[in-house]
């Protein structure tokens, strides 16, 4: 059967029928759908434009319907296109003439909006709990490697000596940027676009406050036209996740080099880990892999709808289906990545005597050396060329700076004494005390501010 056939004759083609169906994706909207219809209808009814127990009747039916989806028994039919028409049809299946009163004052154009915004909403709830799971393990993760050192890097190449857990709280930062990114996004995605209708707004004296106190929605849109078109609110979300997915995907590149023989900072539970097929002796790090090869599939959904947008005239028009599978693809890649990676990084053993020891190799310490001589008086310019050309001594002679003798020191500056040898790699972190900084006190004020906003464990 087929209710919205109106004025035509002939059935659809069915090849065209195919094309144009959405019930194989959109019936996962099918709780906001019936939460959408069942506040519906209690408006209907409070307004006197159906009576109660009409009312009843609907929500009743609706209610039902819920279960038989949830217990599988319900028979979703492509023939009704949606999510929409399969639940009103059932309706009228099951309670009659009564059903085929709920769409009054209503159209699937501001129904299809409202169910986006409901789905959009709880997922942007999950998305903020996996942001936290996320964060916390990181944060515990810094906790049980507080005095764990590593070279920080720039250009991949080892810059200065830093504490592993500022490394890690460095992406706690991104993370909270995420959060806020959500947060900002739920403030516009919280607007209820019933009473819109088709395009032009309902010629029946409804109340929209009313639905949006039912819904739990917290302001109304102002312009029906936009309402039934406005998809703004999905493209922040996949803007954000976009953007989420670059930041776990340079952690996952990370632990990717880290587990590598070459830096062999970190190992990866074997759980979270794949051998290879032929080489018995690999432990390959697919799962971060994946995270990092899936986000340029979150990336082409943002772009996929900014193009499906792009262009559009006012106001409702089918190109606007097209918002679904994009959107429910960046809501499962994202909440699975988030969680697969938390597992990851709460099962992950730092190599501490590793990345200590790559922390204090090779002439990582020059900063150091030229802090030390602008303290004696020096010009830092001036520093940096002397200690460009020690490094360039010591490299030729095959000696560290502790190795040099400080006869050796004193032909590159007269500013050189004694308490050179003094200059370590714990001297360099504490060294750098101040916000933001990586000395030991500093990175314990950034952990404590760290648990405090994405709470214990
Ligand atoms: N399945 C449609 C969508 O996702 C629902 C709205 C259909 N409206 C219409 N006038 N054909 O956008």
């Amino acid at each position: 059967m087929s209710n919205i056939r109106g004025r035509f004759q002939k059935g659809a083609d069915e090849a065209a029928a195919k094309y144009t169906a959405s019930i194989s994706f959109d019936w996962r909207l099918y709780p906001y759908d019936i939460a959408g219809s069942i506040a519906h209808a209690k408006m209907l009814a409070k307004q006197g434009i159906i009576s109660s127990q009409d009312a009843e009747k609907i929500t009743r039916g609706l209610a039902s319907i819920k279960e038989e989806i949830e217990q599988g028994k319900f028979q979703f039919k492509p023939e009704l296109e949606d999510i929409h028409m399969n639940i009103e049809a059932r309706l009228i299946e099951k309670v009659g003439e009564a059903g085929g009163k709920l769409h009054t004052a209503r159209s699937r154009n501001d129904q299809i909006a409202l169910d986006m915004r409901l789905f959009t909403m709880e997922t942007i709830n999950y998305t903020l709990l996996g942001l936290k799971d996320f964060q916390k393990a990181l944060i515990s993760l810094a906790e049980a490697n507080k005095e764990v050192t590593m070279p920080g890097y720039t250009h991949l190449q080892r810059a200065q000596p830093v504490l592993f857990a500022h490394h890690l709280l460095a992406y706690f930062e991104m993370l909270q940027r995420d959060v806020d990114r959500f947060n900002d996004c739920l403030k516009r995605t919280d607007v209820m676009p019933l009473g819109s209708g088709a395009a032009a707004g309902v010629a029946y004296s409804i109340d929209r406050e009313f639905l949006a106190k039912e819904l739990g929605l917290r302001q109304l849109s102002q312009n029906s036209l936009d309402a039934v078109s406005d998809r703004d609110f999905i493209l922040e979300y996949e803007a954000a996740a976009s953007i989420c997915m670059m930041h776990l995907s340079r952690l996952a590149e990370e632990i990717i080099l880290w587990s590598s023989s070459e830096f062999d900072f970190v190992e990866l539970d074997e759980a979270y880990a794949t051998g290879s097929s032929i080489m018995p002796q690999k432990k390959n790090p697919d799962i971060a892999e994946l995270v990092r090869g899936k986000t340029g599939r979150v990336y082409g959904r943002l772009l996929a709808l900014l193009t499906t947008m792009k262009a559009l005239p006012l106001s409702y028009n089918r190109d606007l289906q097209e918002d679904k599978e994009g959107l429910f693809d960046c809501v499962d890649t994202l909440l699975s990545s988030l969680e697969v990676f938390t597992g990851m990084i709460k099962t992950l053993r730092v190599k501490a005597e590793n990345t200590g020891r790559a922390a204090g190799q090779g002439y990582i310490l020059a900063t150091d050396l030229a802090d030390y001589l602008v303290r004696k008086g020096a010009a830092f310019r001036t520093a940096h060329d002397i200690v460009a050309r020690l490094v360039s001594y010591a490299a030729e002679k095959g000696k560290s700076f502790s190795e040099l003798k400080l006869t050796e020191y004193k032909k590159f500056s007269p500013l050189f004494s004694d308490d050179v040898y003094s200059i370590t790699v714990e001297s360099s972190l504490t060294a750098r005390d101040n916000i933001g900084g990586t000395a030991p006190q500093m990175v314990a004020k950034a952990l404590f501010r760290a648990r405090n906003i994405a709470g214990g464990n």
